[in-house]
């Protein structure tokens, strides 16, 4: 049966560890659940759609319903000799259900592991780590319209998906609640060690036919080594995208700093990765009372504990004005600023 809490800290619901109140929340476990709630007063107020708290920045109470996703369940709907249909419902942890899929020898999502947060929040930004996108393995997701009261399905196509963005970000933004998704998992997984850093870790290691297994775990150490863990310092991983620039621009930067890295996107244009922009521009490691720049990557904003969203939204914003003062480009939060 669930239960509508009133005036309570979301501290524990955000990976920044940030102290601000919900009016209500509700933690929704089935799909019975969220069919009780609709006709309820409190549904009528403004809704904020929460996984796992994991990409949200809260700078101010929020005086409306905090609906929980936490319907769980991961089910083999299909499969063939080559290949695994899985249904995961969206109050799973991510990184268990990768865990799960290594366990089974279901390849396709370990270059994903320890990514925090819930299954349904992987396709709102379409999550991706070391070569490899949620968008690679999905196939289809089941969605609430919350007006409507009715499920609907979206193929890969309709999600739209792109470098850390959705239909679900954009115009479908706010008129969802992800029910499920469905992803297509390989029984005779290739590897992809694309991504420098994975073949360096596999190398160290002396691992020469590395599995999926041994691919996680050198993301794993890769991750562990750079980004601070969430249960010890309040972050929400990148803060900001990796800018696409012109060729143009990316010249200028060239030409004063020989050892910009980038990545081709196409013929005119690069990406630049916006934490060495920041590591260049001086930002890495600063701290600021209770909150700062990290000293490992300098793309990720953290919560020493006690910081007000407020302190964290304004340093970000200090940060974006000092890069597109020093480089003439523009940085773009990745983080949901609430
Ligand atoms: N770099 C610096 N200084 C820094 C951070 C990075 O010079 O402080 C340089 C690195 O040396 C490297 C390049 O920037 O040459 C790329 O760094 P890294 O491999 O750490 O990845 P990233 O581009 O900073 C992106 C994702 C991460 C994801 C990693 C690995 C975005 C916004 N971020 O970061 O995703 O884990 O690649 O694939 O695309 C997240 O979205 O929350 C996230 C952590």
């Amino acid at each position: 049966m669930m239960k509508i809490q009133q005036n309570i800290s979301l501290k524990p619901y955000n990976t920044f560890s940030i102290d601000r109140k919900a009016r209500f929340f509700v933690a929704v476990q089935s799909l019975e659940d969220l069919n009780e709630l609709t006709p309820l007063p409190e549904f009528g107020l403004s809704k904020m759609i929460l996984g796992g708290g994991s990409n949200i920045l809260l700078t101010k109470d929020f005086d409306g319903i905090v609906v929980k996703n936490s319907i769980k369940g991961i089910e083999v709907i299909n499969e063939d000799d080559d290949n695994v249909w899985l249904k995961v419902n969206a109050g799973e942890n991510w990184h268990e259900l990768v865990m799960h899929c290594i366990e089974n020898g279901w390849g396709g999502i370990e270059n994903l592991s320890l990514i925090p947060g819930q299954a349904g929040a992987a396709p709102m930004q379409n999550i991706g780590a070391y070569g490899v996108e949620l968008k690679d393995v999905f196939e289809s997701l089941d969605a609430w319209h919350i007006e409507r009261g009715q499920i609907e399905t979206f193929n890969k196509e309709e999600c739209r998906f792109g470098y850390r963005e959705s239909v679900f970000k954009k115009e479908k933004k706010d008129k969802y609640i992800i029910l499920s998704i469905v992803l297509r998992l390989s029984k005779k997984p290739g590897i992809n060690t694309s991504y420098g850093v994975i073949e360096q870790v596999l190398k160290e290691r002396g691992i020469e036919n590395p599995g999926i297994r041994e691919v996680s775990d050198a993301v794993i150490s890769i991750r562990q080594s750079k980004l601070p863990d969430p249960a010890k310092i309040g972050n929400a991983g990148s803060f900001f995208k990796n800018p696409e620039v012109s060729k143009e621009v990316f010249l200028k930067v060239k030409s004063q700093f020989e050892d910009v890295p980038s990545y081709p996107i196409d013929e005119n244009t690069v990406k630049i990765p916006a934490g060495w922009l920041i590591e260049k521009a001086g930002w890495k490691g600063r701290t600021f009372d209770n909150y700062g720049v990290h000293a490992h990557q300098a793309l990720v904003l953290v919560n020493y504990g006690g910081a007000d969203g407020n302190a964290i939204k304004q340093l970000a914003f200090d940060i974006k004005a000092d890069i597109e003062f020093k480089f003439g480009i523009e940085l773009t939060p990745e983080v949901n600023i609430i």
